[in-house]
């Protein structure tokens, strides 16, 4: 049996597969995120380890059998974090999540520095880890002052489960400390925020093993205290493992929390200036490239909150296929962007309300204004000479046939919905436990699902979306100024 542990923004996410890939049973629990000051988003790591226990502990329960012939462990988790420990391994303050764009400032001055994209591949993100710690530093140096090190979500998961501080590749390329070609910690980079590599995790790949679970540990869990657990993955290089996807071309949408245009890609090719990300996959000698939003069903979430109706509820009043674009048109940008715009400080707008305009309208304008968001980060993947040739769509949204369709037709590209079942970051986090368990090669382990369903484009719809599209992307820099 592996395991695989997905630390998702809203709660973690545990699945057990047996050697074959089999599912054999999953267990959840939920935590909170605190938002106390706008643009702020945090967690405690203790609520972490907390729902660790609780999803073994449910397993445990269903499963004793199965629990005891657990062999490895594999964790992604929310990219970007900034968990600060003290010299004896303990939390100093919340961690700083990948939605927190507090630090925009210390982003700035650092993306100044030429060598931060020349080495990390990318621009330096507000989100990112590295102006993270520096906002840190300069407004909280007492605790900057007792950080002993530095770790990403799930590597702190690693840490409470194995007491190895470590961390994968792809995960540690979203820390702008990393050199995303050399698959090592820049000096440069890191000498440039103010940090030290003896703050820094030991480097695995993320089919690598780092070591056994820690005996206490082991027995709080009812585990074997033999149970290897891997180096993991970020979760967006976790779920392209979960589908298949390690090489060029290869790639998903993700209608998450977030929004993730991705593609696997054979070797390095950064273009850090059009905002794609470019960040070393979960398996060796592999990258992957990615656009970003920051708010998808995290939009339609927030209609959700104030209509009053749950977003199952707005997405069925749509149907299920398209039949045009609004002319009420909204802009995705609730916590600032990313891909493309880099922007931290920008905010969300609707453009065009009508006095006859109710709820259904809303979630129309909502749905394809992540879509249009979607549709600019083709183009900037484009820009970075990436191109998709197949594309599977996963993440909560997925379920939206309508929103499937809609994406499908703007990206002009068919889009596979996998047969039910699991192929998301818990699956890839699973597979990359029976890799470092058993050695085996991952582009044998990482397959694709099996498809239930291919979505269309509607090429009768094409041209309308189209000019849909062009609006949308000429109302970011009329209001660019306005919404701040
Ligand atoms: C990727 C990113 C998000 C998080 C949350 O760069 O910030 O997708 O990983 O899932």
């Amino acid at each position: 049996m592996f395991i695989g542990l997905d630390l998702g923004t809203s709660g973690l996410r545990a699945l057990v597969i047996d050697e074959a890939q089999k599912i054999v049973t999953s267990s959840e629990a939920h935590y909170d995120t605190s938002r106390p000051h706008p643009g702020w988003s945090e967690q405690d790591p203790g609520a972490w380890t907390d729902a660790c226990q609780t999803v073994f502990a449910k397993l445990r329960d269903s499963h004793p059998a199965e629990m005891q012939a657990v062999r490895a462990i594999g964790v992604s988790g929310h990219m970007h974090g900034a968990t600060l420990l003290d010299t004896s391994g303990a939390p100093l303050r919340p961690c700083l999540l990948w939605n927190d764009t507090r630090s925009a400032e210390q982003a700035k001055r650092l993306d100044e520095n030429p060598a931060f994209r020349a080495q990390s591949g990318n621009i330096v993100f507000p989100g990112f880890t590295a102006p993270k710690v520096l906002w840190v530093a300069e407004n909280e140096p007492d605790v900057f002052a007792q950080t002993a090190k530095v770790l990403l979500p799930k590597d702190y998961l690693n840490f409470w489960l194995t007491g190895v501080y470590a961390s994968d590749m792809s995960d540690s390329a979203g820390t702008s400390w990393l050199d995303v070609g050399a698959r090592d910690w820049s000096n440069t980079l890191l000498d440039g925020s103010g940090m030290t590599r003896a703050q820094m995790p030991t480097l695995f790949e993320g089919s690598a093993p780092i070591g056994t679970l820690r005996p206490d540990i082991a027995s709080t869990l009812g585990l074997s205290p033999e149970v290897i657990v891997a180096a993991g993955a970020g979760d967006n290089a976790a779920a392209a493992c979960g589908i298949g996807a390690l090489s060029d071309g290869q790639g998903f949408v993700s209608l998450g929390t977030s929004g993730v245009l991705l593609t696997g890609r054979d070797g390095f090719a950064p273009n850090a200036d059009s905002a794609v990300h470019t960040f070393c996959h979960a398996v060796p000698n592999r990258w992957y490239q990615m656009g970003v939003i920051l708010a998808a069903t995290d939009s339609l979430n927030w209609l959700s909150r104030n209509l009053g109706q749950s977003p199952a509820a707005l997405t069925a009043a749509l149907g299920d296929t398209i039949s045009g674009p609004s002319s009420l048109r909204f802009l995705p940008y609730l916590s600032g962007e990313r891909t493309p715009h880099n922007d931290a400080a920008t905010r969300g707008a609707f453009l065009g309300l009508d006095i006859s305009h109710g709820p259904t309208d809303l979630t129309q304008a909502v749905i394809e204004g992540v879509s249009f968001a979607l549709r600019d980060n083709l183009n900037a993947l484009a820009s970075a000479g990436a191109s998709l040739s197949s594309l599977i769509a996963i993440g909560g949204g997925a379920q939206s046939r309508y929103w499937v369709e809609l994406i499908a037709t703007l990206l002009d590209m068919p889009i596979d919905l996998p047969a039910k079942g699991e192929f998301g970051a818990a699956l890839g986090a699973a597979r990359l436990a029976l890799c470092a368990a058993t050695n085996a090669d991952p582009d044998t382990v990482m397959t694709r699902p099996d498809i239930a369903e291919t979505i269309a484009p509607r090429s009768d719809l094409r041209d309308a979306y189209t000019a849909a599209h062009a609006a949308f992307t000429q109302s970011y820099p009329a209001i660019r100024g306005l919404t701040q």
